[in-house]
């Protein structure tokens, strides 16, 4: 992976900021940001670097430990990504997982075995419940996913824990501060991970835990006063967490030098444009917020348009056209704030974890109109936002909005885009969100919505045949919105969706529920 270079001016934590500090050298791993938010949640502020970081960017970055990732490499591969030859001298505490145990064992001397592979939970009987065991019980269940495993350690190390499999599930060195595990304490099928992290970061790094979204609060409002001065500048509110936290924070330091802008494309769901103005003219009254009416010029640019790309690449361009429009309307601005987050920024620095995504709709906007991009939430994961939020006095419905596509309706409905079936599709989505929301819509279900497939099929209403929509419903539960499983939700919530949908929306015929999971199938239909 590249080292993450920031872009552009930003608020994320100098070593001053943030005195207790670790990073996560990325081995390739599926799970490094699960180590990351991990650390976070122990209070220590924590970012994913390149596996081979050397010592000394380190120290100016002011880290005083260093986790190694798992990896799907074997440590015996021509190519197998290497620790810094000098770190193990550096005096810094290390916990290796996985694949970062076995980089331990092979650079100090113990015995790594090559294609042992063992996926899955697995049992730890733990020997010494010291060091990152300290406080185990002497049986746990640890979650497994590893190629090659290691023989035995190396020397000054004690073995603290085994499976069947694994005779050297656990091991450490308590004087050098150098600690292994072959399992991942990062995931929850791992009951005491957080125990693993725990003991490392306070026990044997000493670390106190000092992070707290008010802390970083209390510094970014200065920080961002200071680097916009006297300027203007702009956000555009979607209605996402991001944006809107991102526009509070900015609002919160600059005050009516922030004007945000909500382009209204037409394809939201019902009273998302009126809830999202309100709740933040609640939060911030007088706050400068400009609402845009331009749905007429967005289904006139997506009339005939059926390809589910065309229609992004569309309304992508005319968002920024509407948006262009209406800044020009304020005066000279000179930064636009965008709500990235550390994810975003991890997914698209490249390299072997990445998937890269198109994140925000007014990409393009900066270069064209010489903005300055301020990312005041770079270095936070969503959980942290959130709680950014409600420090910042959003309410909970606005933080805790499920997901929502930039592209909205529009491709959540196959076929053309035209203004009566997204009025039809607009009151469906509202009674499913209102049928779910009982069941933690946001929460426990991370999108619940309705789709129209365009098909049309035939029904039998009072004495009559009709020939309507099919609308299909589709609720998932998922960590991050990478994977995803359908929701088991009860019979009696489907039986009263499928009533109401087909008496509540003139046009519908049938309902069905999307029972696909991701992958194979994505979240949305296009
Ligand atoms: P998929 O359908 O790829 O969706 O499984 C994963 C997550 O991304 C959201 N999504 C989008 N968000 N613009 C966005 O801003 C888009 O074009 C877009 N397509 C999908 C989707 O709602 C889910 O949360």
């Amino acid at each position: 992976m590249e080292a993450v270079v920031p872009s552009a001016a930003q608020v994320s934590p100098s070593p001053e900021d943030a005195p207790e500090r670790v990073a996560v050298l990325d081995f390739g791993a599926q799970y490094a940001q699960l180590i990351a938010r991990g650390v976070r949640e122990c209070h220590v502020y924590c970012e994913i670097l390149p596996a081979g970081t050397s010592p000394a960017e380190l120290a100016a970055r002011g880290v005083a430990a260093v986790i190694l990732s798992g990896g799907p490499a074997s440590v015996y591969a021509p190519d197998a990504p290497r620790l810094h030859p000098a770190l193990l001298a550096s005096g810094l505490p290390i916990l290796g997982i996985c694949y970062g145990q076995q980089v331990l064992a092979q650079a100090l001397g113990g015995e790594v075995a090559p294609g042992s592979p063992e996926f899955g939970p697995a049992e730890l009987e733990v020997a010494h419940a010291e060091g990152v065991l300290a406080g185990f019980p002497p049986h746990t269940s640890v979650w497994m996913s590893h190629g090659d495993r290691v023989l035995s350690p190396p020397s000054g190390f004690r073995v603290l824990a085994r499976t069947d499999h694994a005779p050297v599930a656990a091991m450490g060195d308590p004087r050098r501060r150098i600690y292994g595990v072959q399992f991942h304490p990062e995931v929850a099928h791992t009951p005491l991970g957080t125990q693993v992290l725990r003991n490392f970061l306070h026990g044997v790094c000493g670390l106190q835990g000092l992070w707290t979204v008010e802390a970083f609060v209390e510094r970014a409002v200065p920080a961002i006063a200071r680097e916009v001065g006297e300027a203007r500048a702009i956000v555009a509110l979607s209605g996402g967490v991001d944006s809107a936290v991102a526009a509070a924070l900015v609002a919160r330091a600059v005050g009516e030098r922030l004007t945000a802008i909500f382009v209204d494309h037409g394809l939201n769901r019902e009273g998302e444009a009126e809830d999202v103005t309100a709740a933040f003219t609640a939060a911030f009254p007088g706050f400068p917020l400009m609402r845009v009416d331009a749905s007429a010029r967005f289904l006139r640019r997506l009339a005939g348009v059926r390809d589910p790309e065309r229609k992004r690449r569309v309304i992508g361009e005319e968002f920024v056209t509407v948006f262009e429009e209406e800044a020009g309307r304020i005066g000279p601005v000179d930064f636009l704030v965008q709500g990235t987050i550390y994810p975003d920024v991890v997914e698209s620095g490249g390299g072997a974890t990445a998937t890269i995504k198109t994140h925000h709709n007014v990409g393009g906007l900066p270069e064209r109109m010489r903005l300055r991009l301020l990312e005041p939430l770079r270095a936070l994961f969503k959980d942290e936002v959130r709680a950014v939020g409600a420090t910042l006095g959003l309410p909970d419905a606005l933080l805790w909005r499920q997901p929502f596509p930039g592209p909205g309706l529009a491709v959540r409905l196959i076929g053309e885009v035209t203004g009566e079936r997204v009025a039809l599709l607009r009151r469906a989505d509202a009674i499913v969100r209102q049928e779910l929301q009982p069941l933690g819509l946001g929460r426990e279900i991370w999108q619940g919505f309705a789709v129209l497939p365009g098909i049309r099929s035939v029904g039998v209403m009072g004495d009559g045949r009709t020939y309507g929509e099919v609308v299909a419903v589709r609720a998932i539960t998922s960590r991050d919105g990478m994977t995803a499983d359908w929701a088991r939700i009860p019979h009696e919530v489907l039986a009263r969706l499928s009533a109401r949908l087909v008496n509540e929306v003139p046009g519908v015929s049938r309902v069905v529920y999307d029972v696909t999971s991701k992958p194979p199938a994505t979240i949305e239909w296009e």
